[in-house]
């Protein structure tokens, strides 16, 4: 099928094709399958993107790292709703096959939305795919608040500017009882470069919000703690990648700045 979009949903081409680079390794970090499916399915110059090896094992961590504290979250509290924001075309839904308890929602904005709804098959069990940005106001009300919730979102803080990043987050831990925020952000420093990100100017997109201090979105509601705050440069599995994917984070690591670059985060309220 052909794609057409362009800004931040283009996007998301690029990470599905990083996990899909990542599933034809001959050793995947994700080993997502149904990456590999779509990515055969789309009349797309996947090139394009500008990512190849190196740069999908870093995305493939990413994903990894979410994963696994999402399911972390799940195996703590049992019953939860899952908010997965900006979910692209991440059958991450399908990798963590969540179990009776749990509700889950996925969120993209509409045209991504379309594209996902003839590309993937749904998983089974309490499911629901919204159209819709994560700034508008009426879908959120359709989420019943009767559960601990988790919010993971991958890919996506930097395409908010911070007002709209408050903003989520001030709705999440204020609308909700207890839960957790799981993401990624950029540094200041990842934000001034961002021309040099192939994938995000070639999509013709544009970061605005870039976080140094984990401290900055504690602040923003009372009760929302950093239970974890790693650089991207040291994600788990970041020691074990092929010498060619460590190198060029190692010398980043170095410079002043660049060891900044980006961060996962997860809160707790
Ligand atoms: C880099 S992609 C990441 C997609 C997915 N999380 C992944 O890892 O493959 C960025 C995604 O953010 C979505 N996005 C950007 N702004 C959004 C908004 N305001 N509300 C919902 N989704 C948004 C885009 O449509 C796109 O799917």
């Amino acid at each position: 099928m052909k794609v057409d979009l362009s800004g931040a949903p283009a996007t998301m081409l690029a990470t599905l094709y990083a996990r899909a680079l990542d599933a034809r390794a001959a050793r995947p970090l994700l080993g997502d399958t149904a990456a590999v499916e779509a990515v055969s399915r789309i009349e797309y110059d996947f090139r394009r993107t500008g990512i190849d090896e190196r740069t999908a094992a870093g995305v493939a961590l990413r994903a990894k790292l979410l994963d696994d504290w999402t399911a972390e979250f799940l195996a703590r509290v049992g019953e939860a709703t899952v908010l997965h924001l900006a979910c692209g075309l991440d059958t991450r839904a399908q990798r963590l096959a969540f179990g009776p308890g749990v509700r889950w929602v996925d969120v993209d904005l509409p045209e991504v939305v379309a594209v996902r709804e003839r590309l993937l098959t749904p998983p089974p069990g309490d499911y629901r795919l919204v159209p819709a940005s994560v700034t508008d106001e009426a879908w959120w009300a359709e989420v019943p608040a009767d559960r601990p919730t988790v919010a993971v979102f991958e890919g996506l803080s930097m395409y908010l500017t911070e007002d709209e990043a408050r903003g989520l987050v001030r709705r999440v831990a204020g609308r909700f009882d207890s839960g957790e925020l799981l993401f990624d952000v950029y540094g200041p420093m990842g934000i001034r470069l961002q021309k040099l990100v192939p994938a995000v100017r070639r999509a013709g997109a544009t970061l605005h919000w870039g976080l140094d201090d984990p401290a900055v979105v504690e602040s923003w509601h009372p009760g929302l703690r950093c239970v974890d705050a790693l650089r991207s440069l040291a994600m788990p599995g970041v020691g074990q990648l092929p010498l060619k994917s460590r190198l060029p984070l190692r010398v980043m690591g170095l410079l002043p700045g660049f060891k900044d670059v980006g961060r996962m985060l997860r809160y707790r309220f």
